[in-house]
């Protein structure tokens, strides 16, 4: 099976809404003016909910070649959940993609497993295909091993889905994120292994071979390449790195 690779810019809370316009704006014309054929890549960009309608509508006039979603979303589909974002609205928009469970969101909202679990299958129910956030902090890493944490919190999930099920997994090790620290290629490709061999366990072959699952954590144009050399990474979840125009796209141009 032929996974096409993902390259994912998850701004966080970081650009405001003029940066965000200039940096679509620029990312598309430094894609279309790159001499590479990026046809066997697919790029997206996961702005605030603020920015989602115009970089939609960025997209939609442009007809550029740009994938968007948001960062998060509502387990539900509607209702009195004030400050929520359902996957309605998010489809609305055009989004291709949404991140669910991602640390910062398991950190400092309390997000669990299983409502992790609930977001993906209510991403899959509007049409949306979920980035599907693992991984352990340094304290997991030294009691657990490596791949262990990361395996349970993606099988709480597995067991909320139908096998033809279309996720993306990220793997992010916390103790990588924004930390300048990511781990070796070695690491990465250890994880996200094990992350597939729990894919085909739960359900069946085929979807372990279709699965993309990125590594994510202080990744940049300087170390990309050593990810994606590696046959169970896909791609990768770009944080820091996704704010500069110039090294996103040269992220990108990996190959
Ligand atoms: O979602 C992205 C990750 O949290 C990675 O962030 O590239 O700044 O380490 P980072």
């Amino acid at each position: 099976v032929n996974r096409t690779p993902l390259i994912a810019g998850n701004w966080k809370m970081n650009l405001d809404h003029l940066q965000s316009i200039a940096f679509v704006q620029k990312l598309a014309w430094s894609l279309r003016d790159a001499k590479h054929d990026y046809s066997e890549v697919e790029v997206a960009v996961f702005p605030p909910f603020t920015d989602l309608r115009s970089v939609q509508t960025l997209v939609t006039a442009d007809k550029l070649d740009l994938r968007y979603g948001g960062q998060d979303l509502s387990e539900h589909d509607s209702g009195a959940y004030t400050g929520e974002v359902s996957g309605a609205f998010l489809a609305a928009l055009d989004c291709r993609y949404v991140i669910i469970g991602h640390s910062e969101r398991r950190q400092y909202h309390g997000e669990t497993d299983e409502l992790i679990a609930r977001k993906t299958v209510a991403a899959l129910r509007h049409g949306l295909v979920p980035v599907v956030c693992v991984g352990e902090t340094a304290e997991d890493l030294e009691k657990h091993g490596p791949s262990a944490v990361p395996v349970a919190q993606l099988g709480v999930v597995l067991a909320a889905l139908e096998a033809d099920a279309d996720v993306v997994v990220a793997y992010e090790p916390v103790w990588a994120i924004g930390s300048g620290q990511a781990a070796t290629p070695e690491q990465a490709q250890q994880v996200c292994g094990a992350l597939r061999a729990s894919i085909a366990e739960a359900l069946g072959d085929e979807a372990a071979a279709r699965t993309r699952i990125l590594y994510g954590g202080s990744v940049k144009a300087a170390n990309i390449a050593g990810f994606m050399k590696h046959k169970d990474v896909d791609g990768a979840l770009v944080g820091g790195a996704s704010l500069d125009v110039g090294e996103f796209a040269s992220i990108a141009r990996f190959p």
